[in-house]
């Protein structure tokens, strides 16, 4: 984010040291078996060829199985997923595949500060979603749970609605899934694939680097509707020519390997959410899923101030959309002890 790279920049030059809660990237890497593979993979001589353009079969079936057992949707892994190197590419792909020139795309307001890159790519005109109450015609709709960065889990029916949506409109739906295992309070995690007729009007995004913290390894997909999935798999092929082998492969051992880090981490943000939540009394304060706390600035105090005269850096609210102002985000994804000591500043800065 622009503005807070700015501010940051700025604030690290002298005085006390900062404390940054405004980071979005998981402060731990993948299970020890993950890095294994892709050093294994790596110390094979063929490994280093051109792997298959639109990913490694066995990849596909990790992540459909992987589908089945936690979200209990059945996919086909030869027509209904794409392998992509990060979500976020896939976020680009589908504006360019999807959209015309000129065409609105809804995104969530406030919402990924990424999402409007995708707008602009495609040529697009940009509307803000905030509900299906007032929802102005459109030929795509972004949508994102558990959300970054308000941390709001799927409202009930939110799903059938965008489907419902889509097939009067003729419109098509991207559900950014990024954040889809880190949901708190015992919620079960929520695909949009789950629900009947998802896969006719749109498709979900799966990404590999906050549910095994492999952020860096550019790795994720694109599952559901089979046009759409065979259009990105067009570009994979013509823009990026496939995927290191061995990352596919590490890929596929976090997928089909242990499951326990995956809880780990979902508990661990879990706790430190019960951690901040409380500790900011008389704040307007929420996080039902994500590493984040979305929350209201109290009156008189901006992210600018709390930097440059707290020393504490959170996400200011404007850089997800015009209806973030006067909120922040804050970071879990942080040691306990930074943690603590961002508290310690928010706490007294609120008085
Ligand atoms: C909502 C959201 N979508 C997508 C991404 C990108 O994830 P990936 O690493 O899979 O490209 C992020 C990363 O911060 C995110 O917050």
């Amino acid at each position: 984010m622009a503005l807070l790279a700015r501010v940051s920049a700025a604030a690290a030059r002298d005085g006390e040291p900062l404390v940054d809660l405004g980071r979005g990237n998981p402060e731990t890497g993948p299970p020890p078996h993950v890095v294994e593979a892709l050093a294994a993979g790596a110390a094979r001589s063929e490994a280093h060829g051109y792997a298959p353009f639109s990913g490694l079969p066995a990849l596909k079936e990790a992540i459909v199985a992987r589908y089945r057992d936690v979200y209990g949707v059945e996919l086909d892994p030869e027509r209904e997923v794409a392998v992509v190197p990060g979500s976020k590419t896939a976020l680009m792909e589908f504006a360019l595949v999807c959209v015309e020139r000129g065409e609105t795309i809804l995104l969530p307001d406030p919402g990924y500060a990424d999402y409007p890159s995708a707008v602009a790519l495609a040529g697009a005109r940009r509307g803000s979603f905030t509900g299906f109450d007032s929802i102005e015609p459109a030929a795509a709709l972004y949508l994102n749970y558990p959300s970054n960065p308000t941390a709001a889990a799927a409202p009930p029916g939110v799903f059938a609605q965008a489907v419902e949506w889509a097939g009067r409109t003729g419109g098509v739906v991207l559900h950014d899934f990024a954040y889809g295992d880190l949901v708190f309070d015992r919620r079960r995690p929520e695909s949009f694939l789950a629900v009947d007729g998802a896969r006719d009007v749109g498709v979900e995004l799966f990404s590999m680097s906050k549910s095994y913290g492999m952020a860096g390894w550019r790795l994720g997909f694109v599952l559901g509707n089979a046009e759409i999935v065979s259009r990105v798999e067009e570009v994979q092929d013509h823009v990026f020519a496939g995927i290191f082998r061995p990352v596919q492969e590490a890929g596929i051992a976090a997928l089909t390997g242990p499951q326990e880090s995956v809880e780990e981490r979902r508990a661990t943000y879990e706790r430190r959410r019960d951690r901040a939540v409380p500790a900011l009394p008389g704040v307007e304060a929420r996080s039902e899923g994500t590493f984040f706390v979305w929350f209201r600035l109290p009156d008189g105090l901006s992210a600018e101030s709390l930097l440059f005269e707290h020393r504490v850096a959170v996400a200011p609210g404007e850089g997800f959309g015009e209806r973030g102002r006067g909120w922040a985000r804050l970071s879990l994804a942080v040691t306990d002890d930074t943690l603590e000591r961002g508290l310690e500043r928010l706490v007294a800065a609120f008085g």
